[in-house]
């Protein structure tokens, strides 16, 4: 299975939600544009492409269940869902359990666990930033506390050219 059919899946998974949908293929954009940038091997990067694809697939679940999105809620029911995602395409047991670990743990800040980890919490943060419009003093504090590679600080540089995301 490809990326592009694993996009092309989700995006049909998503029944229609342009708001999702368009997050989903923001964070997978940035998580792309900074594994490029990080010189991360294939595999990883593949790894990563998918969970940022599949990131939020319990969004929708949480919100009927629940209310709202949160994100241990997300954590908990996402990864399941991903197996499920899965359970019919050609890849490898050992790469689906760490996409859906990763799903499992895009709220989890603690412990990073790995480059796909960071760089998928990083490009999470930066559709985030931009689509929920985030302070500069928000955006600073995420950058000072969890973000790690310098492809990630770049684009939020050039996504929020102003005094405060300058170091
Ligand atoms: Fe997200």
């Amino acid at each position: 299975m490809t990326i592009v059919e694993i996009m092309e899946k989700m995006i049909a998974y998503s029944n229609g939600d342009r708001h999702d949908i368009d997050h989903f293929i923001r964070v997978w954009t940035f998580a792309r544009t900074i594994a490029e940038g990080e010189g991360i091997d294939a595999e990883t990067r593949f790894i990563l492409e998918a969970a940022a694809i599949t990131h939020d697939i319990a969004c929708p679940l949480c919100r009927e269940k629940y209310g709202y999105t949160n994100g241990k809620y997300q954590e908990r029911e996402g990864a399941p869902m991903v197996r499920r995602f899965f359970a019919d395409c050609d890849l490898r047991d050992e790469i689906v359990e760490r996409i859906a670990w990763l799903v499992g743990h895009h709220h989890s800040f603690a412990e990073i666990d790995g480059p796909d980890h960071q760089i998928l919490l990083e490009a999470d943060f930066l559709a985030n930033a931009v689509e929920n419009d985030w302070s500069p003093r928000k955006r600073a504090f995420f950058r000072d506390r969890f973000m790690k590679t310098e492809s990630a600080r770049r684009l939020l540089r050039a996504l929020f050219p102003t005094e405060t995301d300058r170091e």
